[in-house]
């Protein structure tokens, strides 16, 4: 039995500063529920930050990390493993052909330093292409293509190149002799902001004709917009797609995917992780991996999200001014204080994240059911009423 302790104080104390506290000490999840130290519940509706696609204490997970603990925790990526061929094998079911090579990594951020790393290895060429308001994650590469000057400033290295999101033109002209252009196909930190089909199936041909690679980030996208990755709705193929949060419900992970023709072009030894792969993860992520793949996921993802949109555009609100979304990625634009409005769900017992300054984020399990989105929904109406 471990003993009551003060979590916060201890945190606060003892951590660096870094992250704005919610106040309230999770310890427990149940399905679409988390409970705090006072045994309080609350309605998950946002997996923290889109990993907990399947909800917290998922059988099939519970039971592949608890099998893979007694076995094996660790198994350097220089010898073969089961648990991990059998998680390549399940990705490899969902992956279309010819974009099935594979890297590990333990992060979004280092699933996206790798598909940088790979793009010049590839292409002999330097310069990467950004897009405004991107996020790419917190380490130095992945932060030089983050469009957000607040997560920049003061770690910004020169000679970036960045575009506006959406803005074709911009990109033709700007593509020049860049080895690659990385983009999220639905941008998420900045607010939930889908790029057009045309927009997307133009960067592919823009790619095509200057010899640039397309690198898709998909660390928040996957399985979540109603398709399986984001770029399925539009149809244009990324050379190169990182993946992360959602793949192993929780457990930290992360997968580079590269086409077979940048795969032959990277050369053995120019990149590794020591934790890259490790069975504990590959369990659990298999356990994803195959409930995901079950016919029907998909469609529910897709049938949940439309219902959880059209029930916050019916919200009659002076302050609700947009509602923007795919699938289970949605955001609610706030006229004024989004954050008093999270305050005012927490209290409520629901809890969501911000997005892009003036929006609130759902990013919920994705096995969430009407009537729990039903619940949010009246939660949120409600606390847009105590925000005033
Ligand atoms: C699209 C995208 N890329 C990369 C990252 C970075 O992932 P991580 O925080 O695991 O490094 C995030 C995190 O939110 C993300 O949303």
């Amino acid at each position: 039995m471990q003993r009551d302790l003060d979590a916060p104080s201890i945190e606060n104390h003892d951590e660096i500063d870094l992250y704005a506290r919610r106040g309230i000490t999770l310890v427990r999840g149940e399905g679409v529920y988390f409970f705090d130290a006072g045994g309080r519940r609350y309605l998950d509706l946002m997996s923290n930050y889109g990993v907990a696609v399947l909800g917290h204490a998922h059988p099939a997970v519970t039971d592949a990390i608890q099998g893979q603990a007694t076995r094996l925790l660790s198994a350097h990526q220089s010898f073969y493993n089961d648990a991990r061929a059998r998680f390549i094998e399940a990705l490899e079911r969902l992956l279309p052909d010819g974009l099935r090579k594979i890297s590990f990594a333990n992060s979004g951020g280092e699933a996206v330093e790798a598909a940088l790393k790979y793009a010049r290895a590839a292409t002999g060429r330097e310069r990467i292409l950004s897009t405004a308001r991107a996020y790419h994650g917190r380490t130095f590469s992945a932060l030089s293509e983050t469009g957000d000057p607040t997560h920049q400033t003061p770690f910004a290295p020169a000679g970036c190149r960045q575009v506006p999101y959406g803005d074709l033109e911009a990109a033709r002209s700007c593509i020049g002799d860049a080895a690659a252009i990385i983009l999220e196909p639905i941008q998420g930190e900045a607010g939930v902001h889908a790029g057009a089909p045309e927009y997307l199936q133009g960067l592919r041909r823009i790619c095509d004709e200057s010899g640039a690679l397309l690198i898709y980030d998909e660390v928040q996208t996957a399985f979540r917009t109603g398709t399986l990755f984001g770029f399925q709705h539009s149809g244009a193929r990324p050379d190169i797609m990182t993946l992360s949060k959602p793949l192993a419900n929780g457990l930290p992970i992360g997968v580079t995917v590269v086409s077979d023709a940048v795969a032959a072009a990277i050369p053995r030894g120019s990149h590794g992780s020591t934790f890259g792969g490790n069975p504990l993860a590959c369990a659990a992520g298999q356990a994803v991996l195959t409930t995901v793949a079950v016919p029907g996921f998909v469609e529910h993802v897709a049938a949940m999200g439309d219902l959880l949109i059209s029930s916050l555009r019916r919200i009659k609100h002076a302050r609700l001014r947009a509602v923007r979304g795919m699938g289970l990625m949605v955001a609610a634009e706030i006229d004024g204080d989004a954050g008093a409005v999270m305050a005012a769900m927490q209290d409520l017992g629901a809890l969501v994240i911000p997005a892009g300054g003036s929006s609130i984020r759902f990013l919920p399990p994705l096995i969430i059911q009407a009537p729990e989105i039903e619940e949010g929904v009246a939660i949120f109406e409600e606390a847009l009423r105590m925000a005033g």
